[in-house]
């Protein structure tokens, strides 16, 4: 049952605040004095009506009190007609609302009904909060939807061991993180490296791998340890493994196989203990059938894969990413951020993130260095978030547009949605939808699509 505290000396409005709150089923307790507010600020409301002129001082100077005991409670300030002044005061003090005594019922209902709509909001955030301190995840991983926990399962499965583990995700889905997870697990006390394989020339990318000696090739004035050395005892992350010259391939097939690999400018092999995870954007079997990887490496590699779902695919754990980040950025910015609101958190679940939870981050990164309030706003969101409308038929209101303006905000969604799909490519979109890119483009042009 929902309660409020009311502040207030004079027994009618007492009497007048307690019948209409109990007509909510909100029951109410009187304070007449600071004093007795102070006493009465021991238990949790949802609802707070403050008088501004009480028998012992100013109500106004008990308002940072309440707003410390109580932030999440929205408080309305009862003022004697003509005060704008101290209304003024209260609102900049974090009131709610204010109301001019006398008021009139209607005024009354609408301020309360305001004032539960966001103590509504609060309860959810604070909800949500509450869930996210219980489990938030695995490690320093977010997430507790079941395709996250078949990930935790699968990286408690192969910490311990040796075996390669190729793991697989569309961009920002959290790879490299599973990977640092597998290294902690592992006991392993040598160091996690990267390599970000990324297309470089055959020649470097062995030299980065497996180092070289001085004079093994123009350039190379000094001796250099490689990555395979760096991660004695320890992890080696190849990410981006299908961008590895087609040469090296078959020489880190050798390494998986037997652990000795050669340096550039040596002959005799050399051991190395070093743990080889491996990462994709793109799927290495998909790799494989283009000719662009060797399949026998490939085999060796996908002893164990551990596939990480798209975010899309687990909307369930966008609050918690959320909450997460927000209090992380709030940190980081040197901001008081308290939550988000219910729209915004919707246009956070709708959103279909082809970038994944690193653009989600960034996102709120974003809104938490933008905002101006306390609380996340659509408006603090990207633009291209906002627009995004899920293409449901069920959050359309009929008799508020004419069928062809739904037809048209549909179509233009449809597109939206393609070219946020094909990264903004229009010829790519237009293969997504089936389209000529001439008829895209002309569509665009009638949506007042840029
Ligand atoms: N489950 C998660 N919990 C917390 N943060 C996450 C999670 N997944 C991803 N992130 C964050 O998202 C960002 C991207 O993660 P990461 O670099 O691991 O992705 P990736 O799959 O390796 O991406 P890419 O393919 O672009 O290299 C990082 O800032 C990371 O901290
Ligand atoms: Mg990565």
């Amino acid at each position: 049952m929902n309660k409020a505290l009311v502040i207030d000396d004079e027994d009618v409005i007492q009497d007048v605040i307690k019948r209409a709150l109990r007509r909510r089923g909100i029951s109410t307790r009187e304070a007449l004095s600071l004093e007795e507010a102070r006493e009465a600020l021991d238990q949790d409301y949802d609802l707070v009506f403050l008088d501004i002129r009480l028998p012992d001082g100013n109500g106004l100077d008990i308002l940072p009190l309440i707003r410390e005991r109580l932030p999440y409670t929205p408080i309305i300030v009862l003022t004697a007609y003509g005060t704008v002044e101290s209304a003024v005061r209260a609102l900049k003090g974090g009131a709610f609302d204010f109301l001019e005594k006398p008021f009139t019922l209607k005024d009354f209902e609408e301020s309360v009904k305001e004032a539960l709509k966001l103590r509504e909001v609060y309860r959810e955030n604070i909800e949500l909060k509450k869930q996210l301190d219980e489990i938030k995840g695995f490690g320093s991983l977010i997430g507790k939807s079941r395709k996250m926990i078949e990930v935790y399962e699968a990286i408690n499965r192969v910490a311990n061991t040796d075996v390669t583990v190729l793991i697989e995700g569309e961009s920002g889905t959290g790879k490299e993180m599973v990977a640092r997870e597998i290294h902690k697990r592992s006991g392993r006390r040598g160091k996690f490296v990267v390599f970000h394989c990324g297309n470089l020339s055959p020649d470097l990318v062995e030299s980065h791998l497996f180092g070289h000696r001085k004079g093994a090739f123009t350039g190379a004035t000094e001796d250099k340890r490689g990555f395979i050395e760096e991660a004695e005892g320890g992890t080696l992350l190849l990410d981006d493994i299908t961008t590895l010259p087609w040469e090296t391939q078959s020489k880190l097939l050798r390494f998986l196989e037997t652990k000795e690999f050669v340096k550039l400018g040596e002959t005799r092999p050399r051991k190395s203990t070093a743990r080889i995870l491996v990462a994709s954007n793109e799927p290495l079997k998909r790799a494989v059938e283009e000719g662009k990887f060797r399949e026998d490496l490939f085999y060796r590699i996908n002893v164990v894969r551990i596939e990480l779902p798209p975010l899309r695919e687990r909307r369930e754990d966008i609050p918690l990413f959320v909450f997460h980040f927000l209090e992380e950025f709030s940190k980081k910015h040197n901001k008081k951020i308290k939550g988000i609101k219910e729209k915004a958190m919707e246009r956070l679940m709708n959103y279909h993130w082809p970038g994944n939870v690193r653009e989600l981050k960034n996102a709120l990164e974003r809104a938490v260095i933008l905002t101006k309030k306390e609380w996340i706003d659509e408006e603090d969101l990207p633009e291209w978030i906002v627009r995004a409308k899920p293409l449901s038929l069920d959050k359309i209101v009929l008799g508020s547009k004419s069928y062809k303006e739904l037809m048209e905000e549909f179509e233009r969604n449809l597109i939206l949605t393609a070219l946020q799909q094909a990264g903004g490519v229009q010829k790519k979109a237009a293969k997504l939808l089936g389209m000529n890119p001439s008829t895209l483009s002309m569509a665009m042009k009638r949506l007042g699509l840029k």
